[in-house]
């Protein structure tokens, strides 16, 4: 198939390109680069630098595809409680935008990347996803807004879409680790302390009611996500409905301070720590149930364990002296 990665250039989205090329699809990656980075991009790929606003690109970028994979998107949580406007803008306005331009090319099969800040603060772990989705952040309101205008869209237009709710995706692939720019998420900043990039790493709170007052995330290697984008497009491709799926490894989750002494294992470098507030918005515990997707699509995680996630994103720092 030929297949727009919106967002192709980003952490996630330049792996999702990867792994496509590598099961023989076309790939066209349509970025802004605003915080994509171009060397990101697959060579097989074709990268459209533009930006969704802008419909002839769009409108070019979309000719002859057969599907497209929506992961162009602004993700940072507290930005999105500071700026609601930009994150309804950016998430909602312009990805109806993309489902017009989707339309008006006769393109009928969608992937889309959601998230597990969908479900708020869950009430019950492993989260289903028929449990209540309650988000308690603009992000999480801005995707599940979009998903939620998928199934009136496949009613009245035939559209047919996946929407994959990740959990915290970490890791690398060969080609591509995680580089943003501010960092916010945690490996790559333990990563970054352990490097000597940075001071220490402050942990936000430690008086949660979890095994070690810690928060506790589902970390899932970004190439196992990828694959589970490739496993989608198939489904879709072979006829399957519109569905949504979580994404995690399962099991009971990793804490913070599980993730510190991960990171000083595989490092085998001293880490410091400086203990902080808590930040606003973080549930204690997410951990998903990815039952539905390993019983539909067969998607299951090849890299469950931590040492391995974490590892394969200090190998890529290392690759490119970062560390
Ligand atoms: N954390 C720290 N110190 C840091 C950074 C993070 O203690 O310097 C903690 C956070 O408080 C949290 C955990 O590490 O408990 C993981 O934080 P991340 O920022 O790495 O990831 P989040 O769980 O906040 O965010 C992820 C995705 C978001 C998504 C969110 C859903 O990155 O896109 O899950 O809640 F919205």
């Amino acid at each position: 198939m030929r297949v727009v990665v919106t967002g192709g250039a980003g952490y996630i989205g330049s792996v999702v390109a990867e792994e496509l090329v590598a099961k023989g699809h076309e790939v066209v990656v349509f970025d802004n680069l605003q915080k994509g980075h171009r060397d990101a991009v697959v060579p097989e790929a074709r990268l459209v630098v533009g930006d969704l606003a802008d419909r002839e690109r769009l409108r070019g970028a979309l000719r002859g595809a057969e599907a497209v994979v929506h992961m162009a998107a602004d993700s940072l949580v507290g930005e999105s409680v500071q700026d609601p406007a930009k994150y309804f803008r950016t998430n909602v306005v312009l990805g109806l935008a993309l489902l017009d331009a989707m339309r008006e090319a006769s393109i009928d099969k969608l992937v889309f990347s959601s998230t597990a800040a969908v479900y708020g603060d869950p009430k019950r772990q492993p989260i289903e996803e028929t449990d209540e989705t309650e988000p308690n952040n603009a992000y999480g309101e801005t995707k599940l807004a979009f998903e939620r205008a998928l199934p009136w869209y496949a009613r009245a237009y035939g559209l047919r879409a996946v929407s994959l709710r990740y959990f915290n995706a970490a890791g690398a692939s060969e080609r591509n680790g995680e580089r943003h720019d501010p960092e916010t998420h945690l490996v790559p900043i333990v990563l970054q302390a352990a490097a000597g990039a940075r001071p220490d790493v402050t942990v936000f709170g430690d008086d949660y009611a979890t095994p070690d007052g810690t928060c506790v995330r589902d970390y899932v290697h970004v190439v196992d996500l990828a694959r589970a984008h490739v496993a989608a497009l198939d489904a879709l491709a072979a006829g399957g409905p519109s569905r949504a799926y979580n994404l995690g490894c399962g099991g009971a989750g990793y804490s913070v301070k599980q993730v510190l002494e991960v990171a000083r294992a595989v490092t085998g470098r001293d880490i410091s720590v400086k203990l902080g507030p808590r930040r606003a918005g973080d549930p204690a515990v997410l951990v998903a149930s990815s039952a539905r997707i390993a019983r539909e699509l067969g998607w299951a995680p090849t890299m469950q364990s931590l040492e391995a996630i974490v590892g394969s994103a200090w190998r890529w720092m290392q690759r490119r002296d970062l560390a």
